[in-house]
C-alpha cells in the first residue's frame, strides 16, 4: 500500500493533469447542514471552517460551496436575492474570506454555485418590477406575460414548473387594470420564489459579468453552474405538447422541449465563457472554471455541446450515480462519458451523490438495485422495495473505488465519506423541500440526503454539528437528525478499521499514487464473464457486482504483472485471486 501523502500540498509534486480541475477531487459541502459554529441549528461558514481539517484529510484539491448568498430560502439559497453578498445566517463576506484563505493554506480552493435560470421574489429587480406596469423595463428582466382568456385568467401556456403545478404564477391585481387582463403572470420554472431571469437582455448579461469579476476578485476559482438545462427559452413561448399519463409530475418539465437543451441557453453559456476567459487572460496563474450541472445521462451529444471549448469546462456525469447495480449498465454508464473524452478531450466529473439525489447507499440497498430497468433517479427514488443499508453501504463503497481510478475529476457529496444512507422518518411538518408542498407530499423531496452532518455521538449538541450558545444551549438543527446518527459520526467511524471514513481516505491516497499520473483514458478489458474490469494505463480496476465472491485467473496476461494495491473491502482482501462479492480491488504493475 502507498504512504500516505502529508498534505493536499504534496499535490503540486504529483504529474497532474493541467489545468488542476480535469482530475480534481472536489468536496461538496452544503453550507446549511455542514457545521453550525454559533448553535442555531443552521451550518455557516465559520462552521467549515472550524471542519477544514476532515476535508482536507480526504485528499481534496477544491470545495464547491452550495449557494450561500442572501436568500429567502424558499429553495434552500437557490432563490438568490443578492448574489455580491453572504446569507446573514452563514455569516458575513468576511467569514467568506477568512474561509479562502483558511482553504488556500491547506492547498484549497473555493468553487461557488452560480444560479443564473433564476433569482428570488427578494431580489431587488423583481421588487422593482411588481412595483412596475406590466410594459415596463423593470418587467422585461423577467418572463411576465398576460394571462390568456378574456380576464386573463389563464396562464400564458401550459408549461409545469419542476417541482410539481404550473410554471406561472398570477400576480394580484385590479382585475379591470392591463387593459382588462388584470395581473399578469410571470414564469418560474421552479418555485414561485424563483422567477426566471430572461438571459436575452442586456442588463442580465451585465449582472452576470459582475458576479463572475466579483467572486473571482476575492479568490473564488470556479462555479458550479446551476439547472443549465432549463436556462434559454423558446422566445415564444409556446404550449409544451402533451405528455402521456405515465410521466411523473418532476419529469414533465425536463420533457418540455422549449425550455430544456434550448439553443438559446448555449448563448448564454458562450457569454460566460468569454467573460472567464477574459478575466482569466488579466490574471496569469489563475486556472478558472465552470462546470455544468444538467442531467445529460446516455445522451452524449449534449454533453459535447456543452462542453464546447467555448462553453463549459466540463460537465457532471452523472451516469454512474444513476445507474443501477448491474454489470451490463455500469459499464455503459462509465464507458458512455469516457467516449465523449476521447472525442473532445474534456474529461467527466464524476459524481455519485449530490443534494438533489436519494444517497447511494439507500439506492444500491435496494432490493431491486440490480434490475437493469431501474435506472433513472425517480426510478430509485421512487422504488419501495426493501433496503438493506450494509450491503447498499458495501456496493456504495465499491463503486466509489471505481469511480476514484477513472480518468476526469471527481466530486463527492458531505457525509458520502461516512457512509450516510437517506433519511425517510422526517416529519411532514418539519419538511422543507418546496417538492413536497408544491405536490401536495405525494413526492417527499431531497431532505432526507440534507440532513445535517453528524460529527460526533453528543446528542446534545446535534452528534456534533452545533457548537453551543455562549449559554451552553443549542438550537435544534433545521432538518430532524435520526436516533442513530451519533453511530455514523466522524468521531465513531474514525475508530472503526477499514470504516467508510478510512477507505475514502485512503482511495485519495491511492488515487494520488497510482491513478493521476495514468493517461486521461480507460478501457474495459475482459478477463471474466461477472466482473467488470478497467485498464487505465497501469492500473487494472475489477468489480465484482454479484452477491457471490468471483475467482480471478491472476496469470491472464492482463493481471500478470500486477499486483493488488487497494481493496474496498481491505479485511478481505488476499492475494489468492478471490474478489469479494460487490468489492472492487486496484491491481497495478
Ligand atoms: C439544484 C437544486 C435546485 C434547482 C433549482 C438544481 O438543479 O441542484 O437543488 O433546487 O436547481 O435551482
Ligand atoms: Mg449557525
Amino acid at each position: 500500500m502507498s504512504e500516505p501523502s502529508a498534505s493536499s500540498n504534496d499535490r503540486l509534486a504529483h504529474p497532474y493533469a493541467r489545468p488542476w480541475w480535469k482530475d480534481a477531487l472536489v468536496y461538496q459541502v452544503y453550507v446549511r447542514s455542514f457545521a453550525d459554529s454559533n448553535g442555531d441549528g443552521v451550518g455557516d461558514l465559520a462552521g467549515i471552517r472550524s471542519r477544514l481539517g476532515h476535508i482536507a484529510s480526504l485528499g481534496v484539491e477544491a470545495i464547491w460551496l452550495n449557494p450561500c448568498y442572501p436568500s429567502p430560502q424558499h429553495d434552500h439559497g437557490y432563490d438568490v436575492a443578492n448574489y455580491f453578498d453572504i446569507h446573514d445566517e452563514y455569516g458575513t463576506l468576511d467569514d467568506f474570506d477568512a474561509l479562502l484563505a483558511d482553504a488556500r493554506n491547506l492547498g484549497i480552493k473555493i468553487l461557488m454555485d452560480l444560479v443564473p435560470s433564476h433569482c428570488s421574489i427578494e431580489h431587488r429587480w423583481f421588487i422593482a418590477a411588481l412595483a412596475s406596469d406590466p410594459n415596463s423595463p423593470e418587467r422585461a428582466r423577467f418572463y411576465f406575460r398576460d394571462g390568456k382568456g378574456d380576464a386573463g385568467n389563464e396562464p400564458p401556456n401550459n408549461w409545469q414548473s419542476a417541482f410539481g403545478g404550473p410554471a406561472w404564477t398570477r400576480l394580484d391585481a385590479d382585475p379591470t387594470a392591463n387593459n382588462g387582463k388584470g395581473g399578469q403572470w410571470y414564469l418560474h420554472t421552479f418555485a414561485r420564489e424563483q422567477p426566471d431571469l430572461d438571459h436575452t437582455h442586456t442588463d442580465v448579461h451585465q449582472l452576470f459579468d459582475e458576479i463572475f469579476k466579483f467572486w473571482f476578485d476575492r479568490g473564488v476559482e470556479g462555479f458550479r453552474v446551476d439547472a443549465v438545462a432549463g436556462t434559454g427559452k423558446h422566445p415564444d413561448l409556446p404550449d409544451q405538447p402533451p405528455v402521456g399519463p405515465e410521466v411523473g409530475v418532476l419529469d414533465i418539465t425536463w420533457m418540455n422541449e422549449y425550455t430544456v437543451f434550448r439553443p438559446e441557453g448555449h448563448d448564454v453559456w458562450r457569454r460566460f465563457r468569454a467573460t472567464i476567459d477574459n478575466y482569466e487572460s488579466g490574471h496569469p496563474g489563475r486556472e478558472l472554471m465552470m462546470v455544468a450541472e444538467a442531467y445529460a445521462v446516455r445522451r452524449p451529444e449534449l454533453v459535447k455541446a456543452f462542453t464546447e471549448p467555448d462553453q463549459f469546462h466540463q460537465m457532471f456525469s452523472f451516469d454512474l450515480m444513476l445507474t443501477p447495480w448491474e454489470k451490463h449498465s455500469i459499464e455503459q454508464a462509465m464507458l458512455d462519458p469516457i467516449a465523449i473524452l476521447a472525442k473532445t478531450g474534456v474529461p467527466p466529473a464524476w459524481t455519485l451523490n449530490n443534494h438533489d439525489i436519494q444517497r447511494i447507499v439507500t439506492r444500491l440497498g435496494r432490493s431491486d438495485a440490480h434490475l437493469p430497468e431501474i435506472w433513472t433517479n425517480n426510478n430509485l427514488a421512487l422504488s419501495r422495495a426493501d433496503v438493506d443499508l450494509a450491503l447498499g453501504e458495501r456496493r456504495a463503497r465499491a463503486m466509489a473505488a471505481l469511480i476514484f481510478a477513472l480518468p476526469g475529476s471527481l466530486y463527492l457529496y458531505q457525509g458520502e465519506e461516512l457512509g450516510l444512507p437517506e433519511v425517510f422518518d422526517i416529519p411532514a411538518d418539519r419538511r422543507e423541500d418546496p417538492v413536497f408542498e408544491r405536490t401536495g407530499g405525494a413526492e417527499i423531496g431531497r431532505d432526507g440526503c440534507r440532513v445535517p452532518m453528524p460529527w460526533t455521538n453528543d446528542a446534545s449538541s446535534s452528534y456534533g454539528f452545533s457548537t453551543p450558545r455562549a449559554d451552553g444551549t443549542v438550537g435544534e438543527p433545521w432538518l430532524p437528525q435520526p436516533t442513530a446518527w451519533g453511530e455514523r459520526s466522524v468521531s465513531e467511524i474514525d475508530d472503526i478499521e477499514n470504516s467508510t471514513l478510512h477507505m475514502y481516505q485512503s482511495l485519495g491516497e491511492v488515487r494520488d499514487e497510482f491513478a493521476v499520473s495514468q493517461p486521461l483514458e480507460a478501457q474495459t478489458i475482459d478477463i471474466g464473464p461477472e466482473v467488470i474490469a478497467v485498464r487505465r494505463g497501469d492500473l487494472v480496476v475489477v468489480v465484482n457486482p454479484t452477491d457471490e465472491p468471483v475467482q480471478l485467473d491472476l496469470d491472464h496476461r492482463e493481471l500478470a504483472i500486477t499486483q493488488p494495491v487497494f481493496a474496498s473491502e481491505p479485511a478481505e482482501m488476499h492475494t489468492t485471486g478471490v474478489i469479494p462479492a460487490n468489492s472492487t480491488i486496484w491491481f497495478s504493475s
